[in-house]
Protein backbone atom coordinates (compact mmCIF):
# COMPACT_ATOMS: atom_id res chain seq x y z
CA UNK A 1 0.00 0.00 0.00
CA UNK A 2 1.13 3.22 -0.75
CA UNK A 3 1.70 6.10 1.83
CA UNK A 4 -1.36 7.71 0.92
CA UNK A 5 -3.41 4.68 1.46
CA UNK A 6 -4.99 6.21 4.05
CA UNK A 7 -6.84 9.06 2.95
CA UNK A 8 -10.55 8.99 1.89
CA UNK A 9 -9.70 8.35 -2.08
CA UNK A 10 -13.85 8.34 -2.80
CA UNK A 11 -13.45 12.13 -2.57
CA UNK A 12 -12.02 12.45 -6.11
CA UNK A 13 -14.47 10.05 -8.15
CA UNK A 14 -13.60 12.31 -11.91
CA UNK A 15 -11.13 13.19 -13.26
CA UNK A 16 -9.96 16.86 -13.00
CA UNK A 17 -7.85 19.20 -14.07
CA UNK A 18 -5.13 20.49 -11.35
CA UNK A 19 -2.89 22.90 -11.37
CA UNK A 20 0.19 22.85 -8.55
CA UNK A 21 2.46 25.15 -8.71
CA UNK A 22 5.88 25.05 -6.70
CA UNK A 23 5.40 20.89 -7.82
CA UNK A 24 8.73 19.90 -7.70
CA UNK A 25 9.18 20.93 -4.34
CA UNK A 26 8.08 18.99 -1.04
CA UNK A 27 4.51 19.71 -0.75
CA UNK A 28 4.05 19.88 -4.13
CA UNK A 29 5.87 16.86 -5.21
CA UNK A 30 3.75 15.03 -2.85
CA UNK A 31 0.37 16.41 -4.03
CA UNK A 32 1.54 15.61 -7.30
CA UNK A 33 2.01 11.91 -6.49
CA UNK A 34 -1.06 11.36 -4.39
CA UNK A 35 -3.26 12.91 -7.37
CA UNK A 36 -1.21 11.32 -10.32
CA UNK A 37 -2.16 7.98 -8.18
CA UNK A 38 -6.04 9.26 -7.99
CA UNK A 39 -5.49 9.53 -11.88
CA UNK A 40 -6.17 13.07 -12.38
CA UNK A 41 -4.62 15.67 -14.83
CA UNK A 42 -2.27 18.06 -13.39
CA UNK A 43 -0.71 20.80 -14.71
CA UNK A 44 2.87 21.72 -12.91
CA UNK A 45 4.77 24.93 -12.78
CA UNK A 46 8.35 25.38 -11.21
CA UNK A 47 11.49 27.50 -11.61
CA UNK A 48 13.65 25.46 -9.65
CA UNK A 49 14.72 27.68 -6.93
CA UNK A 50 14.68 25.67 -3.91
CA UNK A 51 12.58 22.33 -5.67
CA UNK A 52 14.50 19.98 -7.63
CA UNK A 53 14.06 17.70 -10.61
CA UNK A 54 14.70 14.80 -8.45
CA UNK A 55 11.61 14.91 -6.53
CA UNK A 56 9.77 15.00 -9.99
CA UNK A 57 12.01 11.65 -11.16
CA UNK A 58 10.96 9.57 -8.11
CA UNK A 59 7.63 10.73 -8.54
CA UNK A 60 7.56 9.33 -11.69
CA UNK A 61 9.16 6.69 -10.62
CA UNK A 62 6.31 5.63 -7.57
CA UNK A 63 3.55 6.16 -10.16
CA UNK A 64 2.02 4.33 -13.74
CA UNK A 65 3.25 5.39 -17.22
CA UNK A 66 -0.03 5.84 -18.02
CA UNK A 67 -0.26 8.46 -14.90
CA UNK A 68 2.95 9.93 -15.54
CA UNK A 69 1.39 11.29 -18.92
CA UNK A 70 -0.98 13.02 -17.47
CA UNK A 71 1.55 15.55 -15.81
CA UNK A 72 2.01 18.75 -18.32
CA UNK A 73 5.10 20.05 -16.69
CA UNK A 74 6.18 24.07 -17.20
CA UNK A 75 9.77 25.31 -16.36
CA UNK A 76 8.15 28.78 -15.49
CA UNK A 77 8.46 31.62 -12.59
CA UNK A 78 5.09 33.29 -10.84
CA UNK A 79 7.02 36.62 -11.12
CA UNK A 80 6.02 36.20 -14.65
CA UNK A 81 2.07 36.86 -15.55
CA UNK A 82 1.98 35.67 -18.60
CA UNK A 83 3.00 32.59 -17.44
CA UNK A 84 0.75 32.31 -14.45
CA UNK A 85 -2.02 33.06 -17.04
CA UNK A 86 -0.49 29.74 -19.46
CA UNK A 87 -0.68 27.80 -16.41
CA UNK A 88 -3.93 28.45 -15.37
CA UNK A 89 -5.82 28.15 -18.76
CA UNK A 90 -8.89 25.50 -18.56
CA UNK A 91 -7.44 24.15 -15.05
CA UNK A 92 -10.24 23.22 -12.46
CA UNK A 93 -8.85 23.81 -8.79
CA UNK A 94 -5.68 25.51 -8.07
CA UNK A 95 -2.65 24.55 -5.48
CA UNK A 96 -0.90 27.01 -4.75
CA UNK A 97 2.37 25.98 -2.84
CA UNK A 98 5.28 28.16 -4.57
CA UNK A 99 7.07 30.52 -2.59
CA UNK A 100 10.13 30.93 -0.90
CA UNK A 101 9.90 29.51 2.54
CA UNK A 102 12.18 30.15 5.71
CA UNK A 103 12.10 33.00 8.11
CA UNK A 104 15.71 33.17 8.41
CA UNK A 105 15.75 33.34 4.80
CA UNK A 106 13.23 36.43 5.00
CA UNK A 107 15.24 38.21 7.27
CA UNK A 108 18.70 37.74 4.87
CA UNK A 109 17.06 38.83 1.56
CA UNK A 110 13.05 40.39 2.17
CA UNK A 111 13.15 41.62 -1.70
CA UNK A 112 13.55 38.01 -2.83
CA UNK A 113 10.93 36.47 -0.54
CA UNK A 114 8.82 39.55 -1.40
CA UNK A 115 8.97 38.94 -5.13
CA UNK A 116 7.47 35.54 -4.93
CA UNK A 117 5.29 35.56 -1.92
CA UNK A 118 3.46 38.74 -2.76
CA UNK A 119 4.56 39.94 -6.43
CA UNK A 120 3.94 35.91 -7.47
CA UNK A 121 0.90 35.26 -5.26
CA UNK A 122 -0.98 38.17 -6.57
CA UNK A 123 -0.18 37.33 -10.37
CA UNK A 124 -1.51 33.97 -9.34
CA UNK A 125 -4.80 35.55 -7.95
CA UNK A 126 -5.38 37.62 -10.92
CA UNK A 127 -4.42 34.91 -13.45
CA UNK A 128 -7.26 31.98 -11.72
CA UNK A 129 -9.58 34.71 -11.57
CA UNK A 130 -9.17 34.95 -15.35
CA UNK A 131 -8.87 31.72 -16.02
CA UNK A 132 -12.12 31.26 -14.43
CA UNK A 133 -10.63 28.22 -12.00
CA UNK A 134 -13.16 26.56 -9.65
CA UNK A 135 -11.26 27.07 -6.81
CA UNK A 136 -7.70 28.62 -5.88
CA UNK A 137 -6.50 26.53 -2.74
CA UNK A 138 -2.92 28.65 -1.21
CA UNK A 139 -0.31 27.37 1.33
CA UNK A 140 -0.55 30.00 4.12
CA UNK A 141 1.66 29.67 7.46
CA UNK A 142 1.28 29.16 10.94
CA UNK A 143 3.67 32.57 11.43
CA UNK A 144 0.93 34.34 10.51
CA UNK A 145 -0.01 33.57 14.71
CA UNK A 146 3.32 35.96 15.02
CA UNK A 147 4.19 37.26 18.31
CA UNK A 148 0.37 36.26 19.63
CA UNK A 149 1.08 33.83 22.45
CA UNK A 150 -2.31 32.27 22.99
CA UNK A 151 -2.47 28.52 22.91
CA UNK A 152 -3.84 26.37 20.88
CA UNK A 153 -4.10 28.87 18.03
CA UNK A 154 -7.25 29.77 16.93
CA UNK A 155 -8.07 30.96 13.25
CA UNK A 156 -9.47 34.15 14.06
CA UNK A 157 -7.04 35.54 16.62
CA UNK A 158 -3.21 35.91 15.49
CA UNK A 159 -0.36 38.32 16.78
CA UNK A 160 1.96 40.73 14.60
CA UNK A 161 3.95 39.36 12.60
CA UNK A 162 7.75 38.47 13.57
CA UNK A 163 9.37 38.05 10.10
CA UNK A 164 9.41 39.05 6.67
CA UNK A 165 7.86 35.66 5.62
CA UNK A 166 5.59 36.26 7.78
CA UNK A 167 4.77 39.41 6.55
CA UNK A 168 4.06 38.03 3.04
CA UNK A 169 1.96 35.14 4.25
CA UNK A 170 -0.32 37.32 5.98
CA UNK A 171 -0.65 39.47 3.34
CA UNK A 172 -1.43 36.04 1.00
CA UNK A 173 -4.19 35.88 3.33
CA UNK A 174 -5.81 39.53 3.04
CA UNK A 175 -4.94 39.53 -0.69
CA UNK A 176 -7.06 36.37 -1.34
CA UNK A 177 -10.28 37.22 0.87
CA UNK A 178 -10.07 40.64 -0.97
CA UNK A 179 -10.36 39.18 -4.72
CA UNK A 180 -12.85 36.59 -3.13
CA UNK A 181 -15.12 39.34 -2.45
CA UNK A 182 -14.41 41.52 -4.74
CA UNK A 183 -14.33 38.84 -8.13
CA UNK A 184 -16.21 36.12 -6.65
CA UNK A 185 -13.36 34.17 -6.51
CA UNK A 186 -13.17 30.91 -4.34
CA UNK A 187 -10.60 30.63 -2.20
CA UNK A 188 -8.99 28.69 0.79
CA UNK A 189 -5.98 29.32 2.67
CA UNK A 190 -4.63 26.62 4.66
CA UNK A 191 -2.02 27.62 7.36
CA UNK A 192 0.78 24.88 7.66
CA UNK A 193 2.14 24.47 10.86
CA UNK A 194 5.72 22.95 10.62
CA UNK A 195 4.73 20.42 7.57
CA UNK A 196 7.71 17.28 7.25
CA UNK A 197 8.30 13.86 5.24
CA UNK A 198 9.52 12.38 2.20
CA UNK A 199 11.84 14.74 -0.32
CA UNK A 200 11.97 17.81 2.58
CA UNK A 201 14.73 19.48 1.44
CA UNK A 202 17.71 18.42 4.28
CA UNK A 203 20.28 20.34 2.85
CA UNK A 204 21.49 23.98 3.40
CA UNK A 205 21.32 26.81 5.81
CA UNK A 206 17.55 26.87 5.66
CA UNK A 207 16.73 23.45 5.75
CA UNK A 208 13.58 22.49 8.22
CA UNK A 209 14.39 21.45 11.40
CA UNK A 210 13.55 17.35 10.83
CA UNK A 211 15.31 17.13 8.01
CA UNK A 212 18.35 18.70 8.89
CA UNK A 213 18.47 17.12 12.13
CA UNK A 214 17.99 14.06 10.38
CA UNK A 215 20.85 14.54 8.11
CA UNK A 216 23.58 15.58 10.96
CA UNK A 217 22.61 12.68 12.99
CA UNK A 218 23.06 10.13 10.28
CA UNK A 219 26.24 12.33 9.56
CA UNK A 220 27.48 12.35 12.68
CA UNK A 221 27.36 16.37 12.61
CA UNK A 222 26.29 18.18 16.13
CA UNK A 223 22.76 18.74 16.40
CA UNK A 224 22.01 22.69 17.40
CA UNK A 225 18.97 23.74 19.25
CA UNK A 226 18.16 27.16 19.45
CA UNK A 227 17.22 28.35 22.77
CA UNK A 228 16.21 26.15 25.88
CA UNK A 229 14.95 23.44 23.97
CA UNK A 230 11.83 24.43 25.21
CA UNK A 231 10.54 25.54 22.22
CA UNK A 232 7.79 23.51 20.65
CA UNK A 233 5.76 22.81 17.41
CA UNK A 234 3.05 21.21 15.82
CA UNK A 235 4.52 19.33 13.83
CA UNK A 236 2.54 17.80 10.69
CA UNK A 237 2.77 15.10 8.38
CA UNK A 238 2.69 15.90 4.69
CA UNK A 239 -0.11 13.40 4.47
CA UNK A 240 -2.44 15.31 6.83
CA UNK A 241 -1.68 18.57 4.67
CA UNK A 242 -2.67 16.56 1.14
CA UNK A 243 -5.81 15.06 3.25
CA UNK A 244 -6.23 19.10 3.73
CA UNK A 245 -5.40 20.26 -0.02
CA UNK A 246 -8.03 18.09 -1.49
CA UNK A 247 -10.98 18.36 0.98
CA UNK A 248 -10.25 21.98 0.40
CA UNK A 249 -10.39 21.89 -3.36
CA UNK A 250 -13.48 19.38 -3.21
CA UNK A 251 -16.08 20.58 -0.53
CA UNK A 252 -19.49 21.63 -1.66
CA UNK A 253 -20.02 23.18 1.71
CA UNK A 254 -20.50 27.14 0.94
CA UNK A 255 -19.72 28.07 4.13
CA UNK A 256 -16.69 26.38 3.81
CA UNK A 257 -14.80 28.25 1.17
CA UNK A 258 -13.53 31.75 1.55
CA UNK A 259 -11.94 30.38 4.82
CA UNK A 260 -8.33 29.79 6.82
CA UNK A 261 -7.62 26.66 8.50
CA UNK A 262 -5.03 25.27 10.46
CA UNK A 263 -3.44 22.43 8.77
CA UNK A 264 -1.85 20.33 11.80
CA UNK A 265 -2.63 17.63 14.13
CA UNK A 266 -3.31 19.97 17.77
CA UNK A 267 -0.35 18.17 19.50
CA UNK A 268 3.20 19.92 20.41
CA UNK A 269 6.25 18.45 20.79
CA UNK A 270 9.34 20.54 22.22
CA UNK A 271 12.98 20.68 20.41
CA UNK A 272 14.54 18.79 23.04
CA UNK A 273 11.39 15.94 22.82
CA UNK A 274 11.90 16.08 18.97
CA UNK A 275 15.34 15.31 19.18
CA UNK A 276 15.33 12.26 20.75
CA UNK A 277 12.76 11.00 19.04
CA UNK A 278 14.81 11.13 16.12
CA UNK A 279 18.06 9.97 17.94
CA UNK A 280 16.00 6.62 19.36
CA UNK A 281 14.67 5.66 16.48
CA UNK A 282 18.17 6.22 14.58
CA UNK A 283 20.55 4.95 17.10
CA UNK A 284 19.51 1.69 16.10
CA UNK A 285 20.34 1.52 12.21
CA UNK A 286 23.85 3.95 13.46
CA UNK A 287 25.77 2.55 16.34
CA UNK A 288 27.37 6.01 16.72
CA UNK A 289 24.39 8.04 17.80
CA UNK A 290 24.24 5.97 21.16
CA UNK A 291 24.44 8.33 24.05
CA UNK A 292 24.67 11.49 21.29
CA UNK A 293 23.53 14.73 22.92
CA UNK A 294 21.95 17.94 21.07
CA UNK A 295 24.22 21.04 21.21
CA UNK A 296 21.68 24.28 22.95
CA UNK A 297 22.88 27.59 21.52
CA UNK A 298 21.36 31.09 21.23
CA UNK A 299 17.46 31.66 19.92
CA UNK A 300 17.02 32.74 16.75
CA UNK A 301 15.45 35.49 15.67
CA UNK A 302 12.15 35.77 14.07
CA UNK A 303 11.29 32.11 15.33
CA UNK A 304 7.74 31.89 17.31
CA UNK A 305 8.16 30.24 20.83
CA UNK A 306 5.45 28.01 21.05
CA UNK A 307 3.04 26.63 18.24
CA UNK A 308 -0.06 24.59 18.25
CA UNK A 309 -2.95 24.16 16.31
CA UNK A 310 -6.54 24.02 17.04
CA UNK A 311 -7.82 22.12 14.27
CA UNK A 312 -11.46 22.21 15.10
CA UNK A 313 -12.71 24.31 12.58
CA UNK A 314 -10.99 22.03 9.93
CA UNK A 315 -12.79 19.50 11.16
CA UNK A 316 -16.07 20.61 11.57
CA UNK A 317 -16.33 22.63 8.18
CA UNK A 318 -13.92 20.15 5.92
CA UNK A 319 -14.51 17.17 7.81
CA UNK A 320 -10.31 17.14 8.29
CA UNK A 321 -9.19 14.10 10.58
CA UNK A 322 -5.65 13.69 10.72
CA UNK A 323 -4.21 10.05 9.76
CA UNK A 324 -0.14 10.80 11.39
CA UNK A 325 0.91 11.87 14.79
CA UNK A 326 4.42 12.88 14.58
CA UNK A 327 5.22 9.25 15.98
CA UNK A 328 3.79 7.74 12.84
CA UNK A 329 4.88 10.15 10.40
CA UNK A 330 8.68 10.04 11.30
CA UNK A 331 8.49 6.61 11.33
CA UNK A 332 7.54 6.90 7.51
CA UNK A 333 9.88 9.70 6.99
CA UNK A 334 13.07 7.93 8.38
CA UNK A 335 12.47 4.80 5.94
CA UNK A 336 12.87 7.68 3.44
CA UNK A 337 15.97 9.57 4.62
CA UNK A 338 17.75 6.45 5.72
CA UNK A 339 17.51 5.34 1.93
CA UNK A 340 18.47 8.95 0.41
CA UNK A 341 20.77 10.11 2.24
N1 LIG B 1 7.13 23.14 4.83
C1 LIG B 1 6.48 23.79 5.79
O1 LIG B 1 6.57 23.42 6.97
C2 LIG B 1 5.62 24.98 5.47
C3 LIG B 1 4.99 25.66 6.54
C4 LIG B 1 4.18 26.76 6.24
C5 LIG B 1 3.99 27.14 4.92
N2 LIG B 1 4.64 26.47 3.91
C6 LIG B 1 4.43 26.91 2.53
O2 LIG B 1 4.14 25.79 1.72
C7 LIG B 1 4.61 26.01 0.39
C8 LIG B 1 5.48 24.85 -0.05
O3 LIG B 1 6.58 24.76 0.82
P1 LIG B 1 7.65 23.57 0.75
O4 LIG B 1 8.00 23.23 2.15
O5 LIG B 1 7.20 22.52 -0.18
O6 LIG B 1 8.90 24.36 0.13
P2 LIG B 1 9.82 24.02 -1.13
O7 LIG B 1 10.89 25.05 -1.14
O8 LIG B 1 10.22 22.58 -1.11
O9 LIG B 1 8.81 24.24 -2.34
C9 LIG B 1 8.53 25.48 -2.92
C10 LIG B 1 8.60 25.31 -4.43
O10 LIG B 1 8.23 26.54 -5.05
C11 LIG B 1 9.15 26.79 -6.12
N3 LIG B 1 9.20 28.24 -6.32
C12 LIG B 1 9.66 29.18 -5.44
N4 LIG B 1 9.57 30.40 -5.99
C13 LIG B 1 9.03 30.24 -7.22
C14 LIG B 1 8.70 31.13 -8.28
N5 LIG B 1 8.94 32.45 -8.18
N6 LIG B 1 8.16 30.62 -9.42
C15 LIG B 1 7.95 29.27 -9.55
N7 LIG B 1 8.26 28.39 -8.59
C16 LIG B 1 8.79 28.86 -7.44
C17 LIG B 1 10.46 26.20 -5.64
O11 LIG B 1 11.39 25.93 -6.67
C18 LIG B 1 10.00 24.95 -4.91
O12 LIG B 1 9.92 23.84 -5.80
C19 LIG B 1 5.28 27.37 0.43
O13 LIG B 1 4.36 28.34 0.01
C20 LIG B 1 5.63 27.57 1.89
O14 LIG B 1 5.73 28.93 2.23
C21 LIG B 1 5.44 25.40 4.16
Amino acid sequence: MSRYGSIRNSLLIEPKTWLITGVAGFIGSNLLEHLLRLDQRIVGLDNFSTGKRSNLEEVREAVTEEQWQRLTFVEGDIRDLATCHQVCSGVDYILHEAALGSVPRSIADPLATNASNVSGFLNMLVAARDAGAKRFVYAASSSTYGDHPALPKREETIGKPLSPYAVTKYVNELYADVFARTYGMETIGLRYFNVFGPRQDPEGAYAAVIPCWIRALIKGETVHINGTGETSRDFCFIENVVQMNILASTSTDSTAVNQVYNTAVNARTSLTELFYMLQSRLEKHYPHLRGCEPHYRDFRKGDVLHSQADISKAATLLGYKPTHTIDAGLDTALVWYMANL
